[in-house]
């Protein structure tokens, strides 16, 4: 067990002494698609050859029929929950730790968010926490795949074929990953992909709707696109569609970063798995939880802390550990904190819960949602990328392991 004073906080040696790796997020072939783009001329602002290749590569990658490409991650799910018809009275279960663009693509159709609890150390949503929510308004699961991290799929897709509803999966922050072998975003009848800069690969802003459904597909389609049929079949809009449309130089910067994913989510995959295992018997910390079978793609990894062995406060932890060289900050966010849900401040131009034609009772009180309370209390989350060195992993190992055996005594 390490003395008080040997802890950096206290003065002592830091555990990790060397700078983490680092790299860019472009690359200058990105550089060089753009200005080709700009070369011809013109930008086509529908579906120029960079946008369409795109589209046909990322359709290959996950073995779909059909790839739509939208201006962001939001605009994705958006697409996905408009082309199935979601709107006023309907609720959509989702996950209470996610991204209001997750919660936009529900209340911009005057739906009704409801919430499933999460497993508090992947903060994933669960099976049993998505039956438990459902009603005779539920007419879709927006299954959120969090960090890189998959959720239970197999079974979230027994529970919507027994109810009959639509499956969107949220894989903004979740490229790549898979379970028991089948790729996330295949499940359901939509998988949607953000391409913000923050993201696995990212090319400014960008989004992209995989679906095996050529009815769903064009829907989606014309939703996206302020209802053109490109077709040729001219315009006749019969709903509101959007301007959703991917940039034609976002796309040329996509394409080029689409070559690294791949590799990309296989080591940050590989350094997830090593400091979990490295860290496994470490007194009162707990791994990333990853289900058996899964393959997670880790956007980050989040350290589990168990305060009934570790005897100090979740700041403290996290500020040992930040002196030992490995920076991490407390993620106590949660949807449920916002003003939105906490005090039921409906939008004043959306319908959504409290609108006359919805008929449920939503509940949005943190105390409900056991798991997301223990989440937001007891976790702080590494920023690991594909640039960590397997020094870094060791390291950043040897510096939990260090504080957690300090206040663990
Ligand atoms: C889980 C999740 N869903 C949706 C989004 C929205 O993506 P975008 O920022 O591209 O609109 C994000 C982005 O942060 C996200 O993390």
């Amino acid at each position: 067990m390490p003395r008080a004073a040997e802890l950096a906080i206290n003065g002592g040696k830091p555990a990790k002494t060397t700078p983490y790796g680092s790299g860019p997020k472009h690359i200058p072939a990105e550089k060089e698609a753009v200005c080709k783009v700009l070369d011809r001329g013109q930008l086509p602002f529908s579906r120029g050859p960079e946008v369409m290749a795109l589209r046909e590569k990322w359709a290959k990658m996950y073995g779909a029929t059909h790839c739509i490409t939208a201006s962001s991650g939001t605009a994705a799910i958006h697409t996905a929950i408009g082309a199935l018809g979601i709107g006023r009275g309907d609720e959509v279960i989702t996950s209470p730790i996610t991204d209001m663009g997750t919660l936009i693509a529900i209340m911009a159709q005057n739906a009704v968010p409801v919430f499933a609890d999460v497993d508090p150390w992947s903060r994933n949503m669960t099976p049993e926490s998505i039956a438990a929510k459902i009603t005779p308004r539920t007419k879709c699961l927006l299954v959120v795949h969090l960090a890189g991290n998959p959720v239970d799929m197999p079974a979230v897709m027994k529970i919507a074929r027994q109810h009959r509803l639509k499956v969107v999966e949220d894989l903004a922050q979740s490229y790549l990953c898979s379970y028991k072998g089948k790729l996330c975003g295949s499940y359901g009848d939509f998988g949607c992909f953000s391409l913000n800069d923050s993201k696995h690969i990212g090319a400014g802003d960008g989004g992209m709707v995989i679906t095996n459904n050529g009815r769903l597909a064009d829907l989606a389609e014309l939703f996206a696109d302020k209802c053109y049929d490109r077709s040729g079949q001219g315009r006749l809009p019969f709903m509101v569609g959007y301007n959703y449309r991917l940039n034609i130089m976002a796309a040329a910067v996509a394409l080029e970063q689409i070559k690294r994913v791949r590799k990309l989510t296989d080591t940050r995959n590989a350094r997830g798995e090593k400091l979990s295992a490295l860290i496994a018997d470490a007194p009162g910390v707990i791994p990333h939880r990853v289900l058996p079978g899964a393959k997670c793609t880790y956007w980050y990894y989040l350290l589990g802390l168990d305060f009934s062995v570790l005897k100090c406060h979740a700041v403290v932890f996290a500020q040992a550990l930040t002196a030992e060289g490995v920076p991490n900050w407390l993620d106590t966010g949660t949807v449920l904190n916002w003003p939105l849900f906490a005090e039921r401040r409906s939008d004043p131009w959306a319908c959504s819960f409290s609108c006359p034609l919805y008929e449920g009772e939503v509940d949005y009180s943190l105390d409900s949602y056991p798991g997301v309370k223990t989440a937001i209390t007891s976790q702080v989350r590494l920023q690991l990328n594909e640039w960590w060195t397997d020094k870094d992993v060791k390291d950043t190992a040897k510096a939990i392991r260090k504080v957690a055996e300090y206040y663990a005594a």
